[in-house]
């Protein structure tokens, strides 16, 4: 036998050892080439007499394996099937070759041999869904980092290998569903605890205790080939606690996830209608829902850009490759307040040694406090050590000394957003920094090549733009100025990387990518408030369409006073009078009549609990607001969600054809992880190109701008996509990042 991922030995005994290993990789996944090499390995040990018994181990020390290789199948979606061929034909193609590891498992468990598995670390997904077919698992007691879970649910999928069969036959149905809906995973101990695996030994004795298993248990058997099997707990329709599995259930996924993810709908039917009927039926059906999963373009996007990109991205993908990398040891951070107490905050965790200035002394060590807090509490939670919280905290130095920036290799400016004092910090801290060092800008919203022009070296200038609250948020847009050389974007790439959080590279524009996109979401919520939609409606849409919160409750968070201050610059810059306009009138009168601006005034469209969280719509919005639509039927809720969702990719278009974004993987990473759009989507680009293809967004695009306005309206650049049969994916591929930054 010739496999090519695991190494194939049989002992004295005739208990054969299939350590998996495959060439080149540091962990294991399962590849097409695995999936080929577990055929053949199943086979030989149901056909070859000299076999006794199977233990499979893995070579690799990082873990036994961590499930589908993803990469794989992101690149092989949707194809495979020939234009010619009938429905039912690609049909079962399709469940022939998804049921294969399916088969496989199942071939193994009922060869008539023992088979165990010896797990040294990581095993997730399709690795557990191996291990879970082999009759006994010994799991290592010795590494922290053994993790054991079907984590496929939090990328659109559902295990397809067995999970949603074999889990919930060995520890019931309800613990089954929280591990498998949520892709939970668990340790060694919670393992052993729930039945999970049989055993916990020391990695140097695990393959010795499987193969003591395997010769103690010639006859081994799964507990459900055994006769009167029975679910633990039960199974729903003849056990009342089983039941809830799909009254309580449903209720429970519906309410999270609003029905956007069909992958939790799909893995409650799993269970539901695998528990029904006996294994082998059980995974007929789980590999269909699996298909049914697998094709839809929520799982498409997901694997791309929450696993796929996001990967890609946080190894920086888009970094130049000629400079060498870039070590940051030491950073300064001009401005202590929200921001720069943040970013001083991350980069200490990073062993970034970190000068924080202020004007003040004491807002200097306000801003080091910031940092304190976090640690305080990750100490108090048992989270760290005490002693470790101390050196992170030692790293950061509060001072209104500039000249402490020496030996900086990076700066980031985080003082108020103003061009003059901008400028004036910057040459304040040039002034003691060296050539290479970069300069960084936080700005929000101010022109990186115009406040460039304040330093000595705008080559060495680049926006550096942070989420708040900074150490919880995973984004940072890098944003290029004129004079900003591919060596500074690569130095800051690797800041960012540094300090781990995931860059995205952008061309600057007014509000560069995504507070502009993001606005589109509030301005949207704001038209429907000014047409008469009652507020509950214009929220619940919001959210139920997969956004974190809806427009107003978004909008108090930003400020009010913000919005009125914006919306009058617009209109201003656009020669209209702001106060003509219905939607400034009905800010004006919240923020300058009512006092109204929102969350930090405890506030806004909302009223906020002691706690800061909003309690309830505030109930006197109608005293100016003319209510003309209360009722939101599901061809109402249709549209408002297409308004939504059309609005923010119309504004991610117009980006496109501007030149502000040049990577698909760009637009969709920063849409879900600077302003949430709607993740089931895989973003922006995602939800244009999978869910819709661009000819039908075009057309739906056309519609919504007859309906509603102009902002709907496609540009030149989609209609071309649409003629061509263009995809953002296509034409937007990730090579064109480094054109942009050259
Ligand atoms: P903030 O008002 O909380 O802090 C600004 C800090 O700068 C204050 O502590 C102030 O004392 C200090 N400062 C003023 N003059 C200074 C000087 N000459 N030298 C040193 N420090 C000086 O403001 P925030 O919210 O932290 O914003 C800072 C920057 O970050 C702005 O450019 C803002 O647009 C941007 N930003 C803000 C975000 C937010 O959510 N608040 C998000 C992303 C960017």
């Amino acid at each position: 036998m010739n496999l090519e991922t695991f190494k194939f030995e049989i002992d004295g005994d005739g208990i054969a050892l299939a350590t998996f290993d495959v060439p080149g990789r540091s962990m294991n996944t399962l590849t097409g080439q695995v999936v080929q090499d577990i055929v053949a390995l199943a086979a030989e040990v149901a056909s070859n007499d000299e076999i006794k018994g199977l233990v499979i181990t893995s070579g690799k020390p990082s873990g036994f394996c961590a499930g589908a290789d993803l990469g794989e199948m992101n690149q092989s979606a949707g194809g495979g099937a020939a234009q010619d061929e009938d429905e039912q034909t690609k049909l079962k193609k399709l469940f022939d070759r998804s049921f294969v590891l399916n088969k496989t498992f199942r071939e193994l468990e009922t060869c008539g041999k023992p088979v165990a598995a010896a797990i040294n670390g990581l095993a997730l997904g399709g690795g557990l869904e191996l291990a879970l077919a082999c009759h006994y698992r010994v799991a290592a007691n010795d590494n922290p980092k053994l993790q054991l879970g079907l984590p496929e649910a939090k990328i659109g999928l559902l295990p397809g290998a067995g999970g949603t069969q074999r889990l919930p036959r060995l520890i019931g149905l309800m613990a089954a569903s929280q591990y498998i809906l949520e892709g939970k995973s668990m340790k060694a101990d919670e393992a052993l605890g729930l039945g999970v695996v049989n055993e916990l030994a020391p990695t140097s004795e695990l393959v010795e205790k499987a193969k003591a298993w395997a010769k103690a248990n010639p006859n081994a058997k799964a507990p459900w080939d055994e006769k009167g099997f029975k679910f633990p707990g039960g199974v729903p329709n003849q056990h009342p606690k089983a039941t809830q599995i799909s009254t309580m259930g449903n209720a429970m996924i519906s309410s999270k996830t609003y029905g956007n993810y069909p992958a939790q709908t799909n893995i409650l039917k799993c269970l539901y209608e695998g528990s029904q009927v006996p294994i082998d039926a059980g995974l007929r059906i789980e590999t269909r829902y699996f298909i049914d999963t697998q094709q839809r373009p929520e799982a498409k996007g997901m694997i791309r850009s929450l696993f796929v990109s996001m990967q890609e991205l946080s190894k920086g993908a888009s970094r130049p490759a000629a400079p060498a990398k870039y070590e940051v040891k030491k950073a300064a951070v001009l401005g202590a307040g929200l921001m720069g107490a943040g970013i001083a905050h991350v980069q200490a965790m990073a062993g970034i040694e970190t000068v924080l200035l202020d004007i003040s002394q004491e807002s200097a060590e306000k801003g080091k406090a910031y940092s304190k807090r976090i640690l305080d509490k990750q100490v108090s939670r048992g989270k760290m050590s005490q002693e470790k919280a101390d050196g992170i905290l030692s790293l950061i130095t509060p001072s209104t000394d500039y000249s402490q920036i020496k030996g900086a290799d990076i700066v980031v400016e985080a003082v108020f957003e103003d061009t003059e004092l901008k400028a004036k910090v910057t040459k304040m801290a040039e002034e003691h920094l060296a050539d290479t060092a970069v300069m960084g800008s936080n700005t929000s919203t101010l022109p990186i090549t115009g406040l460039a022009e304040a330093s000595v070296r705008p080559e060495n200038y680049i926006g550096v733009h942070f989420f708040s609250p900074v150490e919880r948020m995973g984004l940072v847009e890098i944003i290029l100025g004129d004079k900003t050389t591919e060596e500074t974007l690569a130095k800051t790439i690797d800041y960012v990387l540094k300090i781990r959080k995931t860059p995205i590279v952008v061309n600057d524009f007014r509000g560069f990518y995504t507070s502009r996109c993001f606005g589109t979401y509030t301005q949207e919520g704001m038209e429907m408030l000014m047409e008469g939609i009652k507020p509950a409606i214009i929220e619940n849409v919001g959210r139920q369409c997969g956004m974190p919160m809806g427009p107003l409750e978004v909008s108090d968070s930003v400020g009010l006073d913000t919005a009125l201050k914006i919306g009058r610059q617009y209109a201003k810059a656009a020669g209209v009078d702001a106060n003509e306009q219905p939607s400034s009138q009905f800010l004006a009168w919240l923020v300058e009549d009512k006092g109204r601006v929102g969350r930090k005034a405890g506030k806004g469209y909302y009223e906020y609990g002691d706690n800061g969280k909003p309690t309830r719509l505030w109930p006197d919005l109608s005293d100016k607001l003319e209510v003309k639509v209360d009722e939101c039927p599901p061809e109402l809720k249709e549209e408002l969600t297409k308004r939504f969702l059309f609005r923010q990719c119309i504004e991610v278009a117009r980006c496109f054809e501007e030149g502000v974004i040049t990577d698909a993987r760009d637009a969709d990473i920063g849409s879900i992880l600077a302003w949430g759009f709607a993740p089931y989507t895989g973003g922006c680009a995602s939800y244009m190109d999978l869910k819709w293809g661009i000819k039908a967004f075009v057309a739906e695009a056309d519609r919504l701008a007859d309906a509603h306005g102009e902002r709907f309206r496609p540009n030149a650049m989609l209609r071309e996509m649409a003629e061509k049969g263009e995809t953002f994916y296509s034409r937007f591929p990730p090579a064109k990042q480094e054109k942009a930054a050259a």
